[in-house]
């Protein structure tokens, strides 16, 4: 479902982000990118999203290639991918709600249905009280879950999570994977950006590792490489 071919990703002032990447991410895989800071994560995230161009070589979503010179493309394929940016994103001045809502505006989910939606995910992640709260107030652990939120009441067909519990203590940061595995279990293709090696210790979940642009490491669960060869 998303695949990178060959990708090289040097940014303008000659760093190179991303070198001779390949990858190939099924529907409904759920998968954790981990590296070191400034490994390439967030890159790779942009590529998927339109936002970068490759360098060279290319990436895909269901053999459409991604081209963020094709602005009408972009568009069609981010109504499917719900996205944790690792700095949120969140519009400042208003509500946790209306973060939510906004979201889902766009996709056509409006009245009940929107108000309903955003009640539910943002309860979820806690936030029951915090609801009416203005996004600037909260805390930065609560604004992240926020962005959780948002993200997961779109109920999209992919999930870019980049580094999602970064800032959240244990219990928190287990609770966020759990949503997000619960999703996958919906059929959604999820992938996780992650740097912690508490999370990665007691993952049962295919991990890929990159460091300084490149893929060195790719490890499939049991459970996942049986499925995987059928
Ligand atoms: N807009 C940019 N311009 C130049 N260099 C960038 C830009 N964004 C990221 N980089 C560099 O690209 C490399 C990979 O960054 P990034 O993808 O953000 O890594 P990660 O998310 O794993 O920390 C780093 O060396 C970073 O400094
Ligand atoms: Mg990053």
């Amino acid at each position: 479902m998303i695949q990178a071919v060959d990708v090289e990703k040097t940014y303008p002032d000659g760093t190179a982000a991303l070198q001779g990447l390949n990858l190939s991410v099924e529907r409904g895989e759920m998968l954790l990118i981990r590296g070191p800071s400034g490994a390439g994560k967030t890159t790779l995230f942009r590529l998927i999203l339109g936002m970068e161009r490759p360098t060279s070589g290319a990436v895909f979503i269901d053999d459409q290639r991604i081209d963020a010179n094709n602005p009408g493309r972009v568009r069609a394929l981010r109504r499917r991918v719900g996205v944790i940016f690792q700095n949120f994103r969140l519009i400042k001045g208003r509500t946790a709600r209306e973060n939510v809502e906004i979201g889902l505006r766009v996709l056509g989910v409006t009245g009940g249905h929107m108000r309903g939606r955003a009640e539910e995910y943002l309860r979820e992640l806690d936030l029951a009280h915090r609801i009416d709260a203005r996004v600037d107030s909260l805390s930065w652990g609560e604004q992240q879950r926020v962005a959780v939120a948002r993200a997961l009441a779109r109920e999209p067909e992919i999930i870019l999570a980049d580094e999602p519990t970064g800032n959240l203590d244990e219990a928190l940061s287990d609770r966020v994977l759990e949503l997000l595995s619960r999703v996958r279990e919906r059929g959604a293709t999820v992938l996780v950006a992650i740097h912690s090696p508490d999370v990665l210790r007691k993952t049962a979940l295919r991990v890929i590792s990159l460091k300084s642009g490149r893929l060195v490491g790719d490890t499939h669960p049991p459970a996942q490489k049986e499925r995987s060869r059928s």
